[in-house]
C-alpha cells in the first residue's frame, strides 16, 4: 500500500483539526498514513520516494510553528535529495498578516522544491479572514489531489 507522510505544523489547533479530517480520506484512498515529526537517519535516507503532505498554519511573521520548525530544519540542514518524492502544501494562515500570509506553507514548498521534489498541484492557502471551517475547502482541494497522486504511483 503507498503511503502518505504527513507533516503537521500547528500553534492553536487548527491545522491539527484539518489534519485529523482528511487523514480518514486519505486512508479511504487506499493510502496509509504516518504522521513524521522527526525523522532519523534512515528515515531521512527512505524519505526519497514517498509521498509527502504538508498542512501547516503560520505563526509571528510568516514563522514556521514550534512543532514543525524541527523537522523543516531537519530538511534544510540535511537536504536529502527527494527527486522520486511528490508532495502537496495546505497552507493556513491570515491574509491581514500582509507579506507573511501562509509563509509557513511557502516556506514548506519552496524547500521540497530545492530538494527536486514534484509538487501535485497548487499550494492551497486557507485564510482564517474567510472561513472558520478549514477544514472544508482542505478536502474540496485533497480529492484532486489524492486522484492525481494515485495515477503517479
Ligand atoms: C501571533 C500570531 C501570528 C500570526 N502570524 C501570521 C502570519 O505571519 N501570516 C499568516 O498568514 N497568518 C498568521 N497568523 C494566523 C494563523 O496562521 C491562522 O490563524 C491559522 O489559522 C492558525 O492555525 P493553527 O490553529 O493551526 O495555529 C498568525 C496568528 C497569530 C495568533
Amino acid at each position: 500500500m503507498s503511503k502518505i507522510c504527513l507533516m503537521v505544523g500547528s500553534v492553536y489547533g487548527g491545522a491539527d483539526h484539518v489534519a485529523e479530517q482528511l487523514q480518514p480520506l486519505m486512508q479511504q484512498a487506499g493510502f496509509a498514513v504516518e504522521r513524521v515529526e522527526q525523522l532519523t537517519d534512515s528515515g531521512l535516507r527512505q524519505l526519497d520516494g514517498s509521498n509527502l503532505l504538508v498542512i501547516t498554519s503560520t505563526t509571528g511573521s510568516g514563522d514556521l510553528p514550534d512543532n514543525i520548525a524541527p523537522l523543516y530544519y531537519q530538511l534544510q540542514q540535511q537536504f536529502p535529495l527527494l527527486p522520486q518524492s511528490r508532495y502537496g502544501v495546505i497552507a493556513l494562515g491570515d491574509s491581514s498578516y500582509g507579506d507573511t500570509y501562509c509563509g509557513a506553507g511557502h516556506q514548506f514548498d519552496q524547500l521540497l522544491q530545492e530538494l527536486g521534489a514534484q509538487r501535485i498541484g497548487s499550494v492551497l492557502q486557507i485564510d482564517a479572514c474567510e472561513t472558520m471551517e478549514p477544514e472544508q475547502p482542505a478536502q474540496q482541494w485533497l480529492a484532486p489531489w489524492l486522484a492525481e497522486l494515485a495515477s503517479a504511483q
